[in-house]
């Protein structure tokens, strides 16, 4: 165990935090800010956990580089430059994003320091309430939030080494581009990811149970996702099962079934991915020991004030029940570290955006169309085509659209689905709307700027009332 707190055995601090991912660290940041003596306990050597280390911020390096490539080798003809067909270095573009990672890293070390937080590096145990042990090490502590996320899910009979058949993990550092994936599982991960190895010239193809992709997705957003990513070469089978994965000599075999015809497929391929889902990381903490309560998917069970069933425990992020998302964990992060200081704090859980980040983005906040469809809501729908959009035109990012579904009387707004460029920097003007219970005919009346991606949200608006202007 590293120790780097600077105090002795003695201290008793306001508040341990277990895991220092975007729940842990921002919680521990909030707490601090808030005048309340902090301690953060982390396994890894290196702050900002699996979203900063080996997640969202390592994928979007790759994402950012690939697309860059993909732009360099297809589109910079059209645009009038002329250029050798581009190369890719990857050892330069694993130096890259690991760069990113360690900046990012170093920034929130930074923050500790100003925000006078003390840090155990080691695994905690919780012993009692108050009390974390880390190795032969006692912290102790008024309250524990654990924050400690969660890992890949594994599919039964499908070994992952990391090597040839691999996780996220993995996927981010593999040793060369291999010529084929298949990746499992048309999640975020599996999409994202896959989109990076596609442009970077191997073959995917995803193999997924649902008869759609990106479940958490609108369905009408999914699809056109899957048409704009198979545009690239990326193959799909959906509603298929993968039954195995069985090593042939220099690559890998991939046996599925068609679950509505049990007709069986098989796909060689050099690497698969595996991209099932990821569960709760509750290892070793001992919730067991010290009763705490979790629920039958494994998920720490918390109240409306994130505690758990032992009073001055809490939990939050990917360890509770919600989205598995870094921005959900950070909001229940600030949230907590509020109530720990004494104020009031919410989260609305009903808004909170998720967003893909392959090329085109797909972003979403509120309801699906789906959702409202089974509530049985009265909704209307306003929707508008990348087409016609100056600013995407001149981009060459033309594919996609802004879906908006408002309330059919009060025109309130329900939910907003955008396929399209910088989908996930758009959706936040419908979630600041949505936040303060705009209706439809808000963002219409709301001037937006010419030639921006964004009139394209504003004219989705005007499509719920009394129409587009550009279709
Ligand atoms: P996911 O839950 O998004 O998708 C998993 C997919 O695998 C589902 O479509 C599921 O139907 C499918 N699946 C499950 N078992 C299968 C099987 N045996 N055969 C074929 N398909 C199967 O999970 P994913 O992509 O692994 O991501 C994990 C978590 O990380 C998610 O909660 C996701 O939201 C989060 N994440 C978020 C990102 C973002 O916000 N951009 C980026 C990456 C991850």
């Amino acid at each position: 165990m590293t120790e780097n707190t600077g105090n002795d055995e003695d201290t008793l601090y306001d508040l341990a935090v277990i895991g220092a991912g975007p729940g842990g660290y921002v919680c521990a940041i909030r707490a601090a800010q808030n005048g309340l003596k902090v301690v953060v306990i982390e396994g890894r050597e290196t702050l900002g956990g699996t979203c900063l280390n080996v997640g969202c911020i390592p994928s979007k390096a790759l994402l950012h580089a690939s697309h860059q490539f993909h732009v360099a080798s297809h589109d910079f003809a059209t645009l009038g430059i002329r250029v050798n067909k581009p190369k890719l270095d990857w050892k330069a573009m694993q130096a890259f994003k690991d760069d990113v990672v360690a900046q990012n890293v170093k920034g929130i070390d930074f923050l500790f320091r100003k925000n006078g937080i003390d840090r155990i590096t080691g695994w905690g145990r919780i012993a009692a309430p108050g009390r974390v042990t880390v190795g032969e090490s006692e912290i102790r502590a008024k309250n524990i939030v654990i924050a400690t996320g969660s890992v890949p899910a594994t599919l039964p009979g499908v070994e992952i080494d990391e090597k040839k058949i691999v996780s996220s993990t993995g996927a981010l550092s593999l040793p060369k581009v291999p010529k084929s994936m298949v990746v499992i599982g048309a999640g975020v991960i599996g999409l994202e990811l896959g989109s990076v190895y596609a442009r970077l010239g191997a073959e995917v193809t995803v193999i997924e149970y649902l008869d759609r992709a990106a479940p958490a997705l609108d369905g009408e957003l999914a699809r056109g996702l899957v048409r704009a990513l198979k545009k690239q070469g990326m193959k799909f089978v959906l509603g298929a099962a993968v039954e195995s994965v069985t090593r042939e000599k220099g690559s890998l075999s991939v046996a599925y079934t068609q679950r509505k015809s049990g007709k069986a497929g098989a796909v060689e391929t050099e690497v698969v991915l595996v991209a099932t889902g990821r569960k709760p990381f509750t290892d070793g903490l001992g919730l067991e020991e010290i009763g705490v309560k979790t629920t039958e998917r494994g998920q720490i069970a918390v109240d409306d004030r994130w505690q758990t069933s032992v009073p001055g425990i809490y939990a939050i992020g990917d360890a509770v029940p919600g989205p598995m998302l870094a921005h959900k964990a950070e909001e229940e992060g600030v949230a907590v570290a509020d109530i720990l200081a004494g104020r009031a704090a919410h989260v609305d859980h009903d808004l909170i955006p998720s967003v893909v980040y392959t090329t085109p983005e797909a972003a979403g906040i509120g309801a699906t169309e789906e959702a409202l469809k089974e509530a049985g809501r009265a909704y209307k729908v306003g929707k508008f085509n990348f087409m016609g959009n100056g600013r995407a035109k001149a981009s060459l990012a033309a594919e996609g659209f802004v879906k908006i579904l408002a309330d059919a009387e009060t025109d309130r707004l329900l939910g907003a689905h955008i396929l399209g460029p910088v989908a996930g920097e758009m959706i936040h003007e419908i979630a600041v709307a949505m936040e303060f219970g705009a209706a439809a005919e808000d963002i219409a009346l709301t001037c937006h700027a010419h030639p921006t991606f964004s009139e394209a949200v504003r004219e989705a608006a005007l499509a719920c009332g009394q129409g587009p202007i550009h279709a």
